[in-house]
């Protein structure tokens, strides 16, 4: 999909899979929120640590959101 603005380089290949990674974590977020929501539709209150359950998904997006909130500002092939 983005095959064309990206080399072969080794920094090129790290921001494909920190954003393919970005893009896996926001499913597995997603589907734990819908899930939580699920369990309470059904009539059933789950333990609480269940609730803290999408802040590790969600830390891990932040970081790699960020990364790549920051890759064109620092990016080398930056052409504007
Ligand atoms: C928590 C802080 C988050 C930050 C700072 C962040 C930031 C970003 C940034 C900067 C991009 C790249 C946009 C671009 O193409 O220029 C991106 C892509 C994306 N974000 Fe996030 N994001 C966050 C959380 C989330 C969450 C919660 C979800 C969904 C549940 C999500 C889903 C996605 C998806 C699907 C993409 C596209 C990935 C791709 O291009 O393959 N993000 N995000």
């Amino acid at each position: 999909m983005y095959a064309q603005f990206y080399a072969a380089s080794k920094e090129a290949r790290v921001s494909k899979f920190i954003r393919t990674f970005h893009r896996w974590t926001s499913i597995a977020f997603t589907l734990v929120v819908a899930a939580i929501f699920v369990v309470l539709a059904l009539g059933q209150q789950p333990a609480r640590w269940i609730y803290y359950l999408p802040l590790l998904p969600l830390f891990f997006l932040m970081l790699t959101g960020l990364y790549l909130f920051a890759l064109p500002y620092f990016s080398k092939r930056e052409t504007g």
